[in-house]
């Protein structure tokens, strides 16, 4: 269920997309639900915001149920008849998530079915203890009995049945003929005016249904993300739990709670990460790296023993094996630094392939460049890739040395092995082994200055 607008956000965003770990809360319920089940047999149900929400999802191939009107939780299943039931043979059973719970794992959802089946149930749902119910609906079960009579809404709750510390997680396994026999009969009479899930609880045991509860081992497992307040804790919940994957496969972090490394991070046994550092999105380090402090590195792909000095700014990039780069480096998308090559201070990247070995080490700016093995480009040197309209290609094939200070003007290509004087103005390609000099010879005028102090020293007089 992911149709909710989720209005206790204050967002114009849907509740489902705001994200905690680096990606949508639905994402993390998506991606938990294909360990269970193949992606062709999940069904989202989407209704505010549909378009968008159908849109950040859609590479998973899942299938989506539009809730045009989202008229509770009991309307989003009765929407999802036709998906579910069809004429009758599709599915016999169905699990409900909540797109809004995103800490829910695999194998809590298979032991809730289970049991489901196990108890030939006709409704189980997920429960938890909780320290804190309030805002949940709590389970209303006779006596210690697994079978539960009711779920009772925090606001139709009476003080007595507030203090049930056991809560409905919102996740469910329902006999899919049976909750649609059912489900037409649930009426809006309650504090929202909407159809309620949780109502066929009590509908069931009236109708002498089997109704029980399963409670999780772990509460934290199915808390929700109704207020900003709430993500935060579930955000912080999954980065710490990230940390501790990453130091269990290996990997040294040095003040875990100033990081943020989002979910699908992956990093290599014995890489260092100093404090201060962002990993997000699709980023792999290799083994044996170093990051070090206040480093934002986003969807880019690091090798082997690289080094990465403090505030580096990488977006999809690609370093090889034992490049050093920064501190301050600023490689923008699509830069792609080769095996030990070396990218230093206030050097930006975009668009280019430095080769094997080559170094640009201090306050350059390298666009839509191709670069060859074992070229030094000089402190400030510059590629003017752009000409007001369009980008052009600079190549500098191997072994070359440019100058420092040097402009090349695109599209031009330097020679293999060819020297570029220093503080050059490059507009014509240079031919392999060539000195080119692009600059106004130097003059001398002897004695000029002493002049000028001394004529100033006579007009002080
Ligand atoms: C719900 C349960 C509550 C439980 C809690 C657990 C009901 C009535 N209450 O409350 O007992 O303790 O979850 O987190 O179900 N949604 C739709 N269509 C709609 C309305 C909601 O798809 O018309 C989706 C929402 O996007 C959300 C999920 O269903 O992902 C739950 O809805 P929400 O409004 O968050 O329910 P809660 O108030 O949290
Ligand atoms: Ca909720």
């Amino acid at each position: 269920m992911a149709a909710g607008k989720g209005t206790r956000l204050k967002s114009k965003h849907p509740k489902v997309l705001h994200e905690v770990g680096g990606k949508p809360i639905l994402a993390h319920v998506i991606a938990t639900a294909q360990k269970v089940v193949p992606a062709q047999d999940i069904f989202v149900i989407i209704g505010h915001e549909a378009e968008r929400v159908r849109e950040a999802v859609a590479g998973t191939g899942v299938n989506f149920v539009l809730q045009a009107a989202q008229r509770g939780t009991g309307h989003a299943l009765m929407v999802a008849r036709e998906a579910l039931l069809g004429n009758g043979t599709k599915y016999d059973q169905v699990i409900v998530l909540s797109g809004d719970a995103p800490l829910i794992t695999a194998e809590t959802i298979r032991k809730l079915s289970d049991f489901h089946t196990a108890q030939k149930a006709t409704m189980t749902l997920l429960s938890a203890d909780l320290d804190d119910p309030y805002g949940y609906g709590r389970v209303l079960r006779k006596g210690g009995r697994v079978e539960v009579q009711a779920i009772v809404e925090e606001k139709a709750a009476t003080p007595q049945q507030k203090k049930i510390r056991e809560i409905n997680s919102g996740f469910y396994a329902f006999d899919v003929a049976a909750l649609y026999e059912h489900v037409n009969r649930l009426s809006t009479e309650n504090a929202h005016g909407e159809y309620y899930l949780t109502d066929m609880a009590a509908m069931f045991h009236r109708a002498r249904k089997k109704v029980v509860a399963i409670k999780t081992s772990d509460g934290s497992e199915v808390l929700g993300s109704n207020t900003r307040t709430e993500m935060m804790v579930l955000d912080a919940r999954l980065r710490l739990a990230k940390c501790r994957e990453l130091l269990e496969n290996g990997v040294t972090i040095f003040y875990p709670h100033t990081c943020v490394i989002d979910s699908d991070v992956e990093v290599g046994a014995d890489t260092v990460i100093e404090p201060f550092v962002q990993l997000l999105g699709s980023t792999k380090i290799g083994a044996d790296c170093r990051i070090r402090s206040y480093s934002v590195i986003g969807n880019s792909v690091i090798g082997d023993r690289v080094t990465v000095k403090p505030g580096t700014i990488m977006e999809d990039s690609r370093v090889s094996a034992g490049a050093v780069i920064g501190p301050y480096s600023h490689l923008r998308p699509g830069s792609d630094v080769g095996e030990g090559a070396h990218v230093g201070n206030f050097v930006e990247t975009k668009k280019i392939k430095l080769g094997k070995g080559s170094k640009a080490n201090h306050l350059s700016y390298l666009g839509d460049a191709e670069i060859g093995e074992g070229v030094n480009i000089g402190a400030g040197t510059i590629t003017c890739n752009y000409d007001g309209v369009n980008k052009h290609k600079t190549v500098i094939e191997d072994g070359v040395f440019i100058g420092s200070d040097s402009t090349l003007v695109a599209p031009v290509r330097i020679g293999r092995g060819a020297y570029v004087a220093a503080a050059s103005c490059i507009t014509e390609d240079v031919p392999a082994d060539a000195l080119a000099l692009g600059r106004a010879r130097q003059s001398v005028k002897e004695g000029w200055a002493r002049v000028k102090r001394d004529t100033q020293k006579e007009k002080h007089r």
